[in-house]
């Protein structure tokens, strides 16, 4: 008898799988019997899809811009000719700009809007009516603390997690009686690529980490067993909710 965690024969499509969190989030919904897809700008190393396929599964890596919104129909194909049907999709892929904000331009304004924000709906978008056809799926994106806090010097950012988080509740509100599951997961300060001018700098990783109750940056590996809790059916009556996976930092 299956466990209730278990994704056997499910298949994932994680954006940003590749490395940081997405490549966590890749191998523990591997782990839990699920095909996996990786999209991403670079592709994802023969070793990570060697690792991921040694569990019993397979796992393919799509490289595409997620910046580019026009190429999603073509990314959506090129996926459906890869695999049969799309159980789960993580919208985890994210970039970062930091900048005063009298200075912030609108360039990398929209970089932030398209890849954080446009591709993520588009996507949820175009898959979730596959899913909508099939009468199931789980869609879940990766939000973020500035989904509820504006943050320092990261004004698109924190615009772009916003948005996140409430089309995350409208996407639910259409879709959850027919059986798609959309949700988030907010992660706190994880120690990735993402965060190195934070972590480099002293006085703000020091601010950071005495605010976390947990005493710790979180790991990149902190994240996936929540993505993999609302990729599975022990999440079946949880809809449109944004998780923190923090440390405690919304608790202060
Ligand atoms: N780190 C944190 O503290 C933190 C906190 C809250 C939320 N988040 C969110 O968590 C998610 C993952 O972040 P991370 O910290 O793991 O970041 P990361 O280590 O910088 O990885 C970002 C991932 O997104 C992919 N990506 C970036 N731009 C892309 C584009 N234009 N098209 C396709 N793929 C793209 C990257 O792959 P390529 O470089 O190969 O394209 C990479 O796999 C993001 O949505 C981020 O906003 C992070």
């Amino acid at each position: 008898m299956s466990h209730i965690f278990d994704l056997s024969g499910q298949t994932a499509v994680v954006t940003g799988g590749n490395k940081g969190m997405g490549k966590h989030i890749s191998l523990t919904l591997a782990d839990q019997g699920a095909n996996v897809v990786i999209v991403s700008r670079s592709g994802a190393p023969e070793e990570l899809l060697e690792t991921i396929r040694d569990k019993g599964v397979s796992a393919h890596a799509l490289k595409h811009d997620l910046s580019d919104i026009d190429g999603i129909s073509r990314l959506v194909e090129s996926i459906y000719q890869h695999v049969d049907r799309v159980d789960i999709l993580v919208n985890n892929a994210g970039v970062q700009r930091r900048s005063d904000a009298v200075e912030f331009s609108q360039e990398d304004w929209d970089f932030v809007q398209n890849v954080n924000a446009k591709a993520v709906f588009f996507l949820a978008q175009a898959i979730g009516k596959n899913m909508l056809e099939n009468g199931s799926g789980k869609i879940i994106n990766i939000a973020s603390l500035l989904s509820f806090q504006g943050g320092i010097r990261v004004p698109a950012y924190a615009a772009s997690k916003g948005a996140v988080a409430m089309f995350t509740k409208s996407l639910s509100n259409e879709w959850a009686s027919s059986g798609v599951n959309v949700n988030a997961v907010a992660p706190g300060y994880i120690a990735t690529e993402m965060n190195e001018a934070l972590i480099n700098d002293e006085d703000r990783s020091k601010q950071i980490l005495d605010r976390i109750p947990a005493g710790r940056w979180g790991d990149p590996s902190d994240i996936a067993g929540t993505v993999a809790f609302l990729a599975s059916k022990a999440s079946d009556y949880i809809n449109g909710e944004i998780i923190t996976v923090d440390g405690g930092w919304m608790g202060r």
